[in-house]
């Protein structure tokens, strides 16, 4: 990979904030964009814009082509075995709200949910509500201090009220990388579906949604480099076509009258409204970016990153990592003695480098070692061992003023 060819395709990583170059480790938060993303967009509104599925003009024909085409991208890219399989939605907090919303629906009193203790609060309030409204149970599988999920408790945790498995591939708060292959295969044994919250895997792995076997997967454009507002529900064809609708709207609709509505097919019943089709074109083009790069390679090298910026942390006074997990994707979580992840976090923004720091939305895994938050860099395939560097030399500082 040629990391400075790359490097310039990302017009916001040669800011200089404060007269300093840019290193930005908050990737886990959200990916910067490269060009091609950006011009996209623009040629979409300059040139293309028109509502999808609704015109018989040339306009609405060729934005309805372009954006079915961005679906048949995201079904190759996560190996789909059909496009209606893939739902084009805001985000994966709506994609997880979407499932929970209508699974639930199908759902008893006294169903139980299995989500993890490492969940983000989108993989963990979305049950909550369904649970208030259904009258269902959430269960939760713990995780060690290490930060690696406890997945042999997972067979005690079903039993026959259990309906779902909820649990993310990639801990945004530790980095853990969970087995949910072996998570599936275990609920599986059990005829139970299995949810996976995508959300920091996918734009650090290579996600194949038929190997894994899962029922659904979500994600989000705007983590792989794509644009906010646009993200991903899979779901198996034969799940989804025995689920009630979310939202009521046009397009999810076959026919309305005031005796009654009839749905529309997969995958349109669950997309009502008019959809965002400029994100949707975005994401394809970000999608043909990282296959350009390719996933693998994207994958190797980061994982050499986090190697290098772990034994690199380490060496700080005082600095101790939250989830040491044996797997972890590009995420590195710590805390510098006793000081509050948000002074270290305002320091090294003073320095020029973006992290991210408090709870990362995962109060649960903070609950857990009785902390507040941590300070969090992470890493995209744009990011250099220089800037790893540079982080350790801030930190070093940093460390010695507040310690
Ligand atoms: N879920 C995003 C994060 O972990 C926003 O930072």
């Amino acid at each position: 990979m040629n990391i400075d060819k790359i490097r310039a395709d990302f017009p916001v990583l040669s800011l200089k904030p404060r007269g300093r170059q840019l290193i930005y480790l908050d990737n886990a938060a959200t990916t910067q964009k490269p060009q091609a993303v950006i011009d996209t967009l623009a040629t979409y509104y300059q040139t293309e814009n028109a509502n999808v599925h609704r015109g018989v003009h040339f306009l609405s024909n060729e934005a309805t082509e372009h954006f079915e085409a961005a679906r048949d991208s995201v079904k190759e890219f996560i190996n789909a075995a059909d496009r209606c399989e893939v739902i084009f939605t805001r985000g994966t907090t709506e994609s997880i709200n979407l499932v929970a919303s209508s699974f639930c629906k199908t759902l008893r009193r006294g169903d139980e949910i299995i989500v993890s203790e490492m969940e983000h609060h989108s993989n963990i309030v979305p049950w909550q509500l369904a649970a208030l409204e259904h009258g269902l149970e959430i269960r939760v599988l713990p995780f060690d201090d290490s930060g690696e999920l406890m997945q042999n408790e997972l067979k005690h945790l079903i039993n026959k009220r259990t309906r779902l498995v909820a649990i993310t591939q990639v801990s945004n708060a530790l980095g853990t990388v969970n087995d949910v292959k072996n998570v599936i295969e275990t609920a599986h044994k059990f005829s139970i579906p299995v949810l996976i919250d995508g959300a920091q895997a996918i734009a650090h792995t290579k996600v194949d949604v038929r190997a894994l076997d899962c029922d659904f997967y979500c994600f989000s454009g705007h983590k792989l480099y794509a644009p906010m507002g646009i993200g991903i529900l899979y779901g198996k064809k034969e799940i989804l076509q025995q689920l009630p609708p979310y939202q009521g709207g046009g397009e999810m609709i076959k026919e309305v009258s005031f005796s009654g509505t009839s749905f529309n097919d997969l995958p349109y019943r669950f997309e009502a409204g008019t959809p965002d089709v400029a994100n949707a074109l975005g994401l394809k083009t970000a999608l043909e970016y990282v296959n350009t790069v390719g996933i693998e390679q994207i994958s190797a090298y980061e994982s050499s990153l986090l190697e290098y910026a772990t034994t690199k942390l380490q060496s700080i006074e005082g600095l101790r990592l939250i989830g040491t997990a044996e797997r972890k994707a590009a995420v590195i979580s710590f805390l510098i003695g006793e000081a509050h992840p948000f002074d270290v976090g305002t320091l090294l923004d003073q320095m020029g480098i973006a992290v991210r720091s408090g709870h990362h939305c995962a109060q649960p895994v903070m609950n857990h070692y009785d902390i507040v938050g941590t300070v969090r860099a992470s890493f995209a395939f744009y990011n250099t061992f220089n800037e790893v560097d540079a982080l350790t030399d801030a930190l070093k500082q940093i460390s010695q003023m507040l310690l």
